[in-house]
């Protein structure tokens, strides 16, 4: 579909009249952003079709102690890995059992834009007792996942890892472990929409309070807003952490998604260094560490030759108090108690920003002339939770136009004291070094150039992947 410049100009008056309300739900204003319409797709050729029903409903889940009742996407947590090779035709119907209405967005795949799962820009949300097909062809390998774009779902049980193999990948490791990392609070006493509430009326962007455990040093100032009981490991608290076993000597490829609404992790493994081989689906040039930063929404993959042992896998929060831990076991040994592994000396030496990376020259977008430039400034307000972005929470702001074909430069700058985790749907940039990104960390006040290639037209979301700032206006759209 396309948005004409005429379109976009009406659709922009009409948004400015959309008010709070519209921006709460997710929804912009202006009515004539024109969702698209699906069209039937076959897998590429030699590739085949990946088909299933996901059902989204109100459930219990054992944390590994604490039990909860929140949403989940078939009674578990995380939700069913959807697992295709790039090329493939990937169909999955969602059933919403839910007492809200839903929609699965794909985050980090470059898919068409009918199925990118954005109520409001690019379909009708699901609503309660409905069902709703997806069918996109993914077109890169990586390490991705998938949650609800409506409201603040994605901090209850609502996320499940995606994973895109490469046909031509040699795959040069003996295992495979995916490791996704989460803040929990729902079902502890209150839910994500009674902590976005509260937020709301406590009248400051930075209400919340701050433990002063963990990463201290950390380059992020004010790393989150919400205060949480537990911190997951594959849906797990750290005192029955998830045991992943290997053999020692083996090279294990270990795919990291941080699937939390308002916390950055600093991830390690105890007695062991890391070699990241990507980020957000695309490959770097190799880079030994001994810890790493995520942000919300990001992804590392990293492969380890494992010691002789019982070690923690360590996710400590940057600027909170808690820890996500699961172990690692090629042999005998006690399971580590949470403290120990919080206090592992890796997280306690230098930490790699990801955006420090280097691209694999593979990953690289082609030489082209910048053809057009936009703008994507974030800010907040002191005197309420409100965030905006380019002047206006989303539902007031205009939506970005760009030019289908073109080289576009983002011009990205953070005008508050917090970090925002940046990501754009349908795309993944290029960093200024040329690294490719669907989500990047913002540290406070920082500005950074980054560029994409308008190759795939459509209404696309570019938000703070903080649930809570996104809900609470950091979003905008940008179309062609
Ligand atoms: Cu995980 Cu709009 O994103
Ligand atoms: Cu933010």
């Amino acid at each position: 579909m396309n948005v004409s410049r005429r379109t976009l100009l009406r659709g922009g008056l009409a948004v400015a009249g959309g008010g709070l309300l519209a921006a709460c739900s997710g929804r912009p204003g202006g009515s004539e952003i024109v969702v698209p319409t699906p069209t039937p797709l076959t897998p590429r050729s030699g590739r085949s079709v990946v088909t299933k029903t996901l059902t989204a409903r109100p459930t219990t889940l054992d944390l590994g102690g604490p039990t909860v009742s929140t949403w989940a996407y078939d009674d578990v947590l995380p939700g069913p890995l959807v697992r295709a090779t790039a090329g493939d035709l990937v169909r999955i119907t969602v059933d919403n059992q839910l007492p809200d209405e839903t929609s699965v967005h794909w985050h980090g795949v470059a898919l068409h834009n009918a199925a990118d799962g954005v109520p409001g820009l690019t379909q009708k949300a699901v609503t309660s007792g409905q069902q709703f097909t997806y069918e996109f062809i993914a077109p890169d390998p990586g390490t991705y996942f998938y949650h609800p774009h409506v409201g603040v779902q994605l901090d209850r049980g609502l996320y499940a890892p995606l994973i895109i193999d490469d046909p031509h990948e040699p795959g040069a490791y003996d295992a495979e472990w995916v490791v996704v990392l989460d803040d929990w609070i729902d079902g502890t006493g209150t839910t994500p929409d009674e902590v976005l509430a509260d937020l709301m009326a406590s009248g400051s962007p930075s209400g919340g309070m701050h433990g002063m455990g963990g990463m201290g040093g950390s380059p992020f100032g004010d790393a989150g807003d919400v205060t949480y009981p537990h911190f997951l490991i594959n849906g797990r608290v750290g005192t029955t952490p998830d045991v992943l076993g290997a053999k020692p000597g083996q090279r294990v490829r270990i795919r990291v998604i941080n699937a939390a609404a308002d916390t950055i992790f600093a991830v390690a493994l105890g007695d062991h260094r890391m070699t990241v081989t990507h980020t957000d689906g695309f490959a770097v040039q190799e880079q030994e560490a001994g810890a790493f930063y995520i942000g919300m929404g990001e992804r590392y993959d990293v492969v380890v030759t494992l010691a002789d042992g019982v070690f923690p896998l360590v996710a400590s929060p940057i600027r909170k108090d808690g820890a996500a831990l699961a172990v690692v076991r090629t042999g005998s040994g006690p399971i580590p108690t949470p403290a120990r592994a919080a206090a592992i000396r890796e997280l306690t030496g230098p930490v790699l920003l990801g955006s420090d990376l280097r691209p694999a020259d593979s990953a690289r977008l082609p030489d082209k002339d910048i053809g057009q430039g936009v703008d994507l400034a974030l800010s907040g307000k002191m005197s309420t939770y409100e965030w905006a972005i380019n002047g206006a929470p989303y539902g007031k702001n205009e939506p970005i136009a760009v030019e289908s074909g073109k080289r576009v430069s983002v011009r990205v700058t953070n005008m508050t004291m917090m970090t925002h985790p940046v990501h754009l749907h349908g795309h993944t940039f290029a960093l200024p070094n040329g690294l490719r990104k669907d989500t990047v960390l913002l540290t406070p006040m920082q500005r950074m150039v980054v560029e994409l290639e308008a190759d795939n037209p459509g209404n696309w979301a570019a938000h703070c992947h903080n649930i809570y700032h996104a809900e609470a206006g950091m979003m905008a759209a940008l179309v062609y």
